[in-house]
């Protein structure tokens, strides 16, 4: 059994206006992992994501980063916030100005790092984000998905141990939105947990390894996306839509054409079992 990352134990938060955005909310982040935490519009998401680093402070409850209870004196955020980075939902909100190369060579120069060791690590990250040639290029006339992209260069720039994305395909096209899921993959693959928060069902159901589902501020299910999105009730129960692959899946069964236990996580997956057993069925039978 893999550690907790991350864990909220009964968090309970309310914004000043006197909102209850988390209410007694307890999940926990398995290490390593690639994790999504999905849930309508205004659940509590965002609002999970910024206790994890500290940006807010849980009313009740507490929240624990590998075990120990995070505190909030400055120098222990600010160890917290190297360890664990988070992506903001909205690029505005996390950028401030300066040309693209201050913005990502911040995090990195404000930790002390050497200037050659900062240099290669904006390098990387604006290599990874395929934003090299906006370099010189001041971050408020960047279009929405190239301030997006940024956002994640400077973040990746920190190498933190657990990387948190709220919604990080949203408003990206098509071949970016990719481009940071193979990204993620990577990551994961080299021992960071990453979380990300999504409304994409198929995204999800495709990525996670594991998967919680929020709803007004409270935790509505958990678990890993081939169960999850296989349990109908509880799909209806939270409005949530199957995966476009599972519903084809679950259509075919019972035909030939896929396999009776097989579980396709994506497109790819389904067409290479449907092509496969189509062609054992176009086989001559044998004498
Ligand atoms: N700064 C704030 N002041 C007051 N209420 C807030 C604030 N930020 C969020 N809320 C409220 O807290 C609740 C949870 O919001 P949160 O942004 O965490 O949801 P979310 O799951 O991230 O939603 P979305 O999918 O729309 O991003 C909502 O009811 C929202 O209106
Ligand atoms: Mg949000």
């Amino acid at each position: 059994m893999p550690g907790s990352a991350l864990e909220a134990r009964k968090v309970t938060f309310r914004y000043e206006d006197g909102t209850k955005a988390l209410d007694e909310i307890s999940l926990d982040i398995p290490e390593d992992k690639k994790v999504a935490v999905l849930g309508p519009n205004g659940a509590g998401k965002s609002t999970l994501f910024l206790h994890f680093n500290g940006i807010l402070k849980c009313d009740e409850g507490s929240i624990l980063f590998r075990g120990s209870e995070i505190s909030h004196r400055k120098k222990d955020l600010k160890k917290l916030r190297r360890k664990v980075g988070i992506v903001f939902e909205d690029p505005d909100s996390q950028l401030f100005s300066g040309s693209i190369y201050q913005e990502i060579s911040f995090g990195p120069s404000n930790i002390g790092l050497s200037d050659e060791e900062v240099r290669r690590r904006v390098r990387r990250s604006m290599e990874i984000t395929d934003i090299e040639d906006l370099s010189d290029k001041s971050t408020h006339l960047l279009s929405f998905g190239q301030k997006k992209m940024v956002s994640i260069a400077s973040i990746i720039a920190m190498e933190p141990e657990v990387i948190i994305f709220d919604e990080p395909t949203a408003g990206l096209d098509p071949a970016r939105a990719n481009q940071i899921v193979d990204f993620l993959d990577r990551l994961n693959e080299r021992g960071t947990t990453v979380i990300m928060s999504t409304h994409d069902v198929n995204l999800a159901y495709s990525w996670a390894d594991y998967c919680f589902l929020l709803n007004e501020g409270k935790k509505t299910a958990e678990g890993r996306p081939e169960d999850l999105f296989r349990n109908d009730n509880l799909l209806e129960e939270v409005n949530l839509e199957k995966p476009g692959v599972l519903e084809i899946f679950e259509s075919l069964k019972g035909t030939d054409l896929v396999d009776e236990n097989g579980s396709p996580r994506n497109k790819g997956e389904l067409i290479r079992m449907i092509e496969r057993n189509s062609s054992e069925l176009s086989k001559p039978e044998e004498s």
